[in-house]
């Protein structure tokens, strides 16, 4: 049987060794304490997947400040001590399985729901996000201090990290979060730098990255999440297609980030009507980075696949909430467990089944 073998090969990035491709998708799930800190539960949930072979684990997204980046309720942070104190249980219970764990941090700008610190949201411009009820107050446009400010935010929640013992982060720039709204068009209607062609577009993620890499130099990883689609928006394509691609995927390539893990509603289908590739193959060709892959893996053949296009990593999602153990199945040849969305219902959070037990 062939399926698998790569899958199951190992992977050097930066100076992690990674023992497979199989990478566990960053997902809330509104699990820890209401000040931030990451608990035991989240520690036991993020071990099931490492016992389960995953060779890099993804965490929820995380956010990095006490000023406007939080977006949830019940989302753990990496803003302070205590934050960083709290996220030992899971690094620690994650390297002692064999994998590696990076976390995902997110600064949610106009489309964040629940923040304890302060009232109101912040994006590139005031513009109420799709999907807003009229009521909804539009967000307040960040100055270019703020914009400072916001970066420097990532640097200290990048060094946090690196004291929490993560092998390293992963900037959350899909899905109609901050970064996100800076590359968007239509969200970002901004006449300074930071906004108009899709190169100024994509100037606060480069410096953003330049800055983090500024920091905390080839000691742990830096990556960046990447997608068209958006929570509030799912078929958004990029207006100027592979053109787009080209110019967003080369100037984040040029500033040096450690991966580009792209996700698409099925990562194996074409990213633009006029064209014929993916985007995973155009980020290999203008990012040349290491990529990771996301959106529609769940069968390992289709995995296999998306590295055979130019992926270097796969990362799953809901067919790993499935199937903690994706990886120990490829290896034994076992069929895959459906999603059928339990886990997530009637709140994503984290559930008993879901833990990890010795011995199981
Ligand atoms: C419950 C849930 C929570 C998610 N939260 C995040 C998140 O915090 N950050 C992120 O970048 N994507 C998030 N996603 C998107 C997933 O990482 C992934 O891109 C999506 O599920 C598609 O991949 P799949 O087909 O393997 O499930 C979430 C998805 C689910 C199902």
């Amino acid at each position: 049987m062939t399926t698998g073998k790569k899958l199951l090969s190992t992977y050097q990035l930066g100076n992690m060794s990674l023992k497979n491709r199989v990478v566990l998708a960053p997902m809330t799930r509104m699990s820890a304490d209401h000040d931030g800190s990451a608990n035991d539960r989240m520690a036991r949930y993020y071990e099931s997947f490492a016992a389960g072979g995953f060779g890099l684990i993804i965490t929820d997204a995380t956010y990095p400040d006490e000023q406007y980046s939080q977006g949830t309720l019940n989302q753990p942070g990496i803003a302070n001590e205590d934050h960083v104190q709290a996220w030992k249980a899971s690094t620690e219970a994650v390297h002692a399985k064999g994998s590696k764990i990076i976390l995902q941090v997110a600064h949610a700008g106009a489309v964040a729901q629940g923040n304890r610190y302060l009232s109101g949201t912040v994006a590139p411009s005031a513009i109420q996000p799709l999907g807003a009820d009229q009521n909804h107050i539009a967000p307040k446009e960040l100055s270019v201090q703020e914009i400072k400010e916001v970066i420097d935010g990532f640097v200290q929640a990048a060094l946090r990290a690196e004291q929490a013992g993560f092998d390293g982060i992963e900037l959350h720039g899909a899905s109609g979060f901050l970064l996100d709204e800076f590359l968007t068009d239509y969200t970002n209607q901004r006449q300074d730098e930071y906004g108009g062609s899709t190169e100024n577009r994509t100037r606060f993620i480069t410096e953003l990255i330049e800055a983090i890499k500024d920091k905390v130099g080839d000691r742990i990883i830096v990556g960046i999440r990447l997608s068209q689609s958006k929570i509030n928006d799912y078929t958004h394509k990029w207006a100027n297609g592979e053109k787009d691609a080209e110019i967003i995927f080369g100037a984040i390539g040029k500033a040096k980030v450690d991966y580009i893990h792209i996700t698409e509603y099925n990562s194996l289908l074409p990213a633009f009507e006029n064209s014929s590739s993916t985007l995973v193959e155009l980020v290999k060709k203008y990012g040349k980075t290491t990529v990771i892959a996301n959106g529609q893996l769940d069968q390992p053949v289709d995995a296999e696949k998306a590295l055979e296009i130019g992926a270097d990593l796969i990362s799953l999602g809901k067919p790993a909430l499935a199937n903690h153990d994706w990886p120990i199945k490829v290896a034994k040849g076992l069929p895959m467990d459906e999603f059928t969305g339990e886990v997530l219902s009637p709140l994503p959070t984290i559930k008993d089944s879901e833990l990890y037990k010795e011995n199981v």
